[in-house]
């Protein structure tokens, strides 16, 4: 790394990433509103080790990652970080993208992308990396990164075309459309636009809210036996789906929902 590039970080002054937890679900926000919360590889590397961390942690119900301020969810790769690296610098630092953000994709707890403002390139990508989105009324997004000479490096085409298709994804990402959230919406980029008003975080929380109850092993390979679909034959897909069902058949969260129908109650469920 350059000179340069580390004094951007030490500029940047740690991470940028604040983390808080509400009940079971914890939320992580990208908090440089100055740089229009801009991922700098300090930050990339946060997001990471966020996600490794909650991986492991059997209390967690969701994940919610928003952006500070009302402006932007993230505008993407911080470009003034990048002007200070040279083509190696860069290059590196995609792996680094590649890996924080599939770990983000690989946790077995729901994601949320709550979409507080602009949602650009790499701040787009972060969002296609959860598993749901959902965007306050008036933001804008796209995967802007052809139109600063550059493709989409952190998943973006992959994660995109798998989400709406190829035909949508090239319009998308050749034309480096940004779209206002109704339209992100009704193209399937995004699940919800919040209501009017309502801040894209209370949407998200409100949304992931169910959660806080429902049963983890079979929420975890719900979301495995969906995620594993879309690159496999149908016959692998339902092996891998008979994979998913048996961690559930062996779990004590499956008795309890017997047990709770058969009393008339609600299920406890503790992940076991
Ligand atoms: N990296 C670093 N800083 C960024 C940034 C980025 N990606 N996006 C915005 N900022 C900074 C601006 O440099 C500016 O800082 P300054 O006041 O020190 O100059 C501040 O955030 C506000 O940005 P500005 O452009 O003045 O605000 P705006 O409301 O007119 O436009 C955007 C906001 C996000 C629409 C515009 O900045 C933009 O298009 N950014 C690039 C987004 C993009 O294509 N990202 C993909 C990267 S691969």
């Amino acid at each position: 790394m350059g000179e340069q590039a580390q004094r951007e970080i030490e500029i940047a002054g740690g991470t940028g990433v604040t983390v808080e937890r509400r009940g079971a679900i914890a939320v992580w926000t990208l908090d440089r509103p100055e740089r229009y919360n801009a991922l700098s590889r300090a930050a990339v590397r946060e997001l990471g080790r966020l996600a490794r961390e909650a991986a492991g942690d059997r209390s967690l119900r969701a994940v919610v990652i928003t952006g500070a301020g009302d402006k932007a969810f993230c505008a993407g790769a911080d470009l003034k970080e990048r002007r200070s690296m040279d083509e190696e610098d860069v290059r590196d630092f995609l792996p680094l993208y590649r890996a924080s953000f599939g770990a983000i994709d690989a946790l077995p707890v729901p994601t949320f992308a709550a979409i507080n403002g602009v949602a650009f390139g790499g701040g787009l990508e972060l969002a296609l990396a959860c598993d749901f989105r959902v965007a306050a009324r008036g933001v804008k997004l796209g995967l802007t990164e052809t139109s600063l000479g550059i493709i989409p490096g952190a998943g973006g085409t992959q994660r995109l075309t798998r989400i709406v298709g190829e035909g949508r994804a090239k319009e998308l990402i050749v034309f480096a459309r940004r779209l206002d959230a109704e339209e992100a919406a009704a193209l399937g980029v995004i699940h919800r636009v919040a209501d009017e008003g309502q801040s894209a975080l209370d949407a998200a929380l409100a949304w992931a809210a169910p959660l806080e109850d429902a049963a983890p092993i079979a929420i975890a390979a719900a979301l495995e036996a969906v995620d594993g679909a879309s690159d496999r034959s149908l016959e692998d897909g339902l092996s891998l789906e008979a994979r998913c069902y048996a961690r559930t058949l062996a779990s004590q969260d499956r008795l309890e929902a017997l047990a709770a129908f058969a009393e008339k109650r609600k299920p406890r469920f503790e992940g076991r």
